[in-house]
């Protein structure tokens, strides 16, 4: 049995301990908006937070986050900055086809709780591993200042 916090709830897994994260979170747990891309921590759709800080779910196995947070883009609007982003996303109609978004939306809060003016090349370095096949670059860049510019 593996014991995590999923969200702010204790839960305990029944899973191979070296589970991937993410298929522990979509298939055991049911939190399907963390999306698998490549499998490969190449294209950062499978982002969720460990104690805060960004992490690739699918090559991240459950053993090693036992008794650690994790959070997934269906508690992400339980923060302030995570509240931000999802507004800033909203008014500027960042997404496309959306697959990619919910890797994108934790990295921005990752980024955004740690720095809360980023320049251009902060939000290019933090956003650099997270891709999307739509080019939704320039919205993703431009909703992370209008939070920021929400959270001043
Ligand atoms: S699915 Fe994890 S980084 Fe691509
Ligand atoms: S919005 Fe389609 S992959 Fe990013």
């Amino acid at each position: 049995m593996i014991r995590l916090n999923v969200n702010g709830k204790a839960v305990a897994l029944d899973v191979a301990p070296d589970t991937p994260l993410l298929w522990a979170l979509r298939d055991t747990l049911q939190l399907t908006g963390t999306k698998y891309g490549c499998g490969q921590a190449l294209c950062g759709a499978c982002t969720v937070h460990l104690d805060g800080a960004p992490i690739r779910s699918c090559v991240t196995p459950v053993s090693a986050v036992a008794g650690k947070k994790i959070t997934t883009v269906e508690a992400v609007d339980s923060g302030k900055v995570g509240k931000a982003v999802q507004e800033a996303w909203r008014k500027l109609d960042v997404v496309q086809c959306g697959y990619c978004q919910s890797g994108q939306i934790m990295s921005a809060v990752a980024l955004l709780s740690e720095n809360r003016k980023p320049t251009d090349a902060d939000i290019d370095n933090a956003m650099g591993g997270n891709l999307c096949r739509c080019a939704t670059y320039v919205r993703i860049r431009a909703a992370i200042h209008e939070a920021a510019k929400a959270l001043a």
